[in-house]
């Protein structure tokens, strides 16, 4: 299974405008009391202001940034129902890997981070990892992991669902 794709975008303007974006509205982003770390957002408004957001022509369904404060998450699945999204690095996502892996056990929706039923590691068998130095897609329904190595950094992404099936770009 090919589990992300790098992309051929120029994703830096973006990047830029999510960063300032998410200073400008830092008391909503960052001040949301999630147990989880993806941090909700109006994505019409988001785009409102970012609209170079709109990558390849597709229609976004779902956007949140993703704020990761500790080095290691467990291994999960996301719980949002898209099987494909695009990833792309916002602050402190230099040093850090998200790591793919596969199990025997059945794997069920809202297999979260902070779900009880999270996935066993001692079952998983690594088997690809990323790093986000650029815009990727990747497969966020199979068991992964990100580890960030730089300390005391909060990481910061922006995760992009689409309406469209963009399975295509794994090819
Ligand atoms: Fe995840």
């Amino acid at each position: 299974m090919i589990y992300y794709r790098y992309l051929d975008l120029d994703y830096k303007p973006c990047a830029e405008k999510l960063r300032e974006y998410i200073w400008e509205y830092r008391q909503d982003i960052l001040a949301q009391k999630t147990v989880v770390s993806f941090k909700h957002t109006d994505r019409n408004h988001v785009m409102s202001k970012v609209p170079e957001l709109k990558p390849m022509n597709l229609t976004v369904r779902f956007l949140a940034f993703f704020v990761g404060y500790w080095q290691e998450s467990r291994i999960h699945i996301d719980p949002d129902m898209a099987f494909a999204r695009i990833n792309f690095p916002i602050i402190n996502c230099e040093n850090s890997v998200t790591k793919f892996f596969t199990t025997e056990d059945p794997l069920i929706r809202g297999m979260t981070t902070a779900g009880l039923s999270t996935i066993d590691p001692a079952r998983c068998q690594y088997v690809d990892e990323y790093s986000l130095t650029q815009a990727v897609v990747f497969r966020p329904k199979e068991p992964h992991q990100v580890i960030s190595h730089n300390p005391q950094k909060p990481r910061i992404s922006c995760t992009v669902g689409f309406f469209e099936d963009i399975e295509y770009l794994f090819t």
